[in-house]
């Protein structure tokens, strides 16, 4: 349906009073009315009546584009023939065939699937595993987690005990949270405090970091490390060739269970089936979500290796008591399956690679600007490191307003994504060189014009 002007009004009015828009102060929706997103096609959808590049592929999910109705199709097929069947004791055949489906396309042993509604949950059931893993083995003492400072893992509690991006109200919670968190450095290159070194190095010293993490408090204390294998909420960190596998080698000497939070990277958005494969590195547990249907349904998995379900096998004692009632719902399993498909049939993965590295060396050019200091990215997850002074890598937040004026620039031009530190670029698989062309060209005068705006040209 297109709206016109009077429906899109009584909409947002309607908004403004009955809906509760997470993460966003109330006072800017207010001010500048509710963003209602309507229709969507491809690479491209419509906000408050205007079309536009999808360039975070909604919050970096849509991986096979928008309008698949084949997906749709599926899911429909499947609601008419069995709409829930995932209670305790069942299961239903396209969850069983999704699971089967991800132990292919997963490096080495991750086999075992256990299927949740999104990222938040997929998380949970991680770090739960994890911990009860070591219980089962006899060492209940291995409580702890090492997370990465300025990572995001999720909202709920136990995900966002593993947070610590300030935007997420981190602090705000700290009082309802457990303790049970370390933090190690990001490997973020652009964040070293020593600017004469290599990313290797610096890569070295950010795993290392953690053996000194593990090695201050005992490593029997520790269950697991969860990270991102290329972090977005720190701006793409994408770690030297040395740091992955560095941190199994750590893990593996102390005995703690590698996590690899998947829910960005995963499913060809870096260029590989899983952002981990872009190092020869294999995790004890994979968390996954978002582009596993695209969005198409909500669902989230964490996948766990043969060794890890191992230590489930057995009576009650040993079970692992955790079920979420939409977690494996049929729906999703028929959505992921064909999603799935439509990825290999199209080579969604390779495009990815091979788009992503085009669209890098566009973002490259970038750089001429003065709010840009750096554009980075790997596939088709990409950031431009905004400033406020490259001289001084002032961050571009401090200049007041710019982001938010940022952000509604580009949509006027008809680019949808979001700017802070960093503007983000991370389009649907389906992304043409084209594509690329026309998306880079917005984003370079929407620089220009708010840097005229700010006084920065
Ligand atoms: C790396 C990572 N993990 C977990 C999550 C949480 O996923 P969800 O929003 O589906 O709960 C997100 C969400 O963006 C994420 O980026």
């Amino acid at each position: 349906m297109n709206k016109n002007n009077d429906e899109l009004e009584k909409l947002q009015e309607t908004a403004l009073r009955y809906y509760w828009q997470p993460t966003q102060p109330w006072n800017e929706i207010a001010e500048m009315g509710p963003e209602i997103a309507d229709a969507s096609d491809g690479i491209r959808i419509r906000i408050n009546g205007k079309w536009g590049i999808d360039a975070m592929s909604g919050l970096v999910l849509v991986n096979v584009g928008h309008g698949r109705s084949s997906i749709v199709e599926a899911i429909n097929q499947q609601l008419t023939q069995i709409h829930y069947g995932n209670t305790f004791t069942t299961s239903s055949p396209a969850v069983i065939q999704l699971a089967e489906k991800l132990a292919s396309i997963t490096p080495g042993d991750l086999n075992r699937t256990l299927f949740t509604s999104g990222g938040s949950e997929a998380v949970e059931t991680a770090l739960k595993i994890a911990y009860q893993y070591h219980v089962n083995r006899g060492e209940p003492q291995r409580a702890k987690f090492i997370a990465r400072q300025g990572s995001y893992h999720g909202i709920s509690r136990g995900a966002l005990g593993v947070t610590s991006r300030a935007v997420d109200a981190v602090e705000l919670f700290a009082p309802i949270m457990s303790n049970t968190t370390r933090l190690a450095p990001q490997p973020q290159y652009y964040w070293r405090e020593d600017r004469a070194q290599t990313l290797e190095e610096f890569s070295h010293d950010c795993a290392t970091a953690i053996e000194d993490i593990i090695l201050a408090e005992g490593p029997e204390t520790f269950a697991a490390v969860i990270a991102e294998p290329i972090s977005f909420s720190a701006g793409v960190a994408v770690p030297g060739s040395n740091y992955w596998p560095l941190l199994r080698e750590i893990c593996d000497k102390y005995g703690l269970l590698l996590i690899a939070d998947e829910v960005i990277n995963g499913f060809g958005r870096t260029g590989k089936w899983f952002g981990i494969q872009n190092w020869d590195v294999i995790p004890d547990l994979m968390t996954v979500a978002k582009g596993i249907t695209s969005g198409y349904w909500p669902v989230g998995a964490c996948i766990a290796r043969d060794h890890v379900f191992d230590a489930f096998k057995g009576d009650m004692d040993v079970t692992y008591r955790h079920h979420f009632t939409y977690g494996g719902h049929p729906a999703g399993g028929a959505a992921g399956l064909v999603n799935l498909q439509i990825m290999e049939e199209e080579g969604l993965v390779d495009n990815a690679a091979r788009v992503g590295s085009y669209l890098i060396s566009k973002l490259k050019e970038l750089e001429s600007h003065n709010s840009v200091i750096e554009a980075r990215g790997i596939g088709l997850l990409c950031a431009l490191e905004l400033v406020a002074d490259k001289g001084n890598r002032t961050p571009f937040t401090s200049l007041d307003g710019a982001a938010k004026r940022l952000t509604r620039i580009l949509a006027e031009s008809g680019v949808y994504t979001r700017a802070n530190d960093h503007l983000f670029i991370a389009p649907p698989l389906t992304t043409t060189e084209d594509d690329v062309d026309a998306l880079v060209e917005m984003v370079d005068k929407s620089l220009a014009m708010v840097e005229m705006e700010f006084g920065l040209s």
